[in-house]
């Protein structure tokens, strides 16, 4: 295997020009499952003003973003269905880019970037809102303290 070192290393060296750019980029963050029960999902329960809660619109949904409807009389979702729904919005989710997520573009108002209609209208006005910070957060990778 010594004399094996040489010939890979000029073999790297020869290919690395080639590679995007993409590839030397930093691994993509993990998702945090503690954070997101702890910080994400109060925030489809949460109502926020004027706006219509996201539970209401996304419990078994037929667009991809769609909740586990809650127990008769629940006001929180069991361990198992949250550990399923953190399964289903880790899909809407381009880890370590919210600019790139579903879930941090879509219900984002356009004007501050986010996408140009969303059904259940412009819940975050600005990448200011402190929900709209703490889901740009999961989406980056942020563990529960
Ligand atoms: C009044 C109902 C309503 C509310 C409230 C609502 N949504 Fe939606 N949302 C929809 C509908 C309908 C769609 C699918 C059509 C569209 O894109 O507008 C959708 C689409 C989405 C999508 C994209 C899913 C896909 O299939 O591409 C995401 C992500 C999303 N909503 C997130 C949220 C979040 C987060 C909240 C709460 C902060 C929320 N929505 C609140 C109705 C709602």
């Amino acid at each position: 295997m010594k004399t094996m070192g040489p010939i890979l290393l000029s073999a790297v060296a020869a290919i690395a020009p080639a590679l995007p750019a993409a590839v030397s980029a930093q691994p993509k963050p993990v998702l945090d499952y503690g954070f997101y029960k702890n910080r994400v999902e109060p925030i489809f329960l949460a109502k926020k003003n004027g706006h219509t809660r996201c539970v209401v619109c996304h419990a078994e949904s037929n667009n991809n973003f769609h909740l586990k409807k809650l127990g008769r009389g629940a006001d929180a979702w069991t361990e198992e269905q949250s550990r399923l729904n953190f399964e289903m919005v880790a899909k809407l989710v381009n880890p370590g880019d919210p600019e790139s997520s579903l879930l941090t573009q879509h219900p984002l108002a356009p004007e501050a970037g986010g996408h140009a209609f969303h059904s259940g209208g412009r819940q975050f006005e600005s990448k200011d809102d402190e929900d709209w910070k703490t889901l740009a957060a999961f989406v980056n990778g942020a563990k529960t303290p």
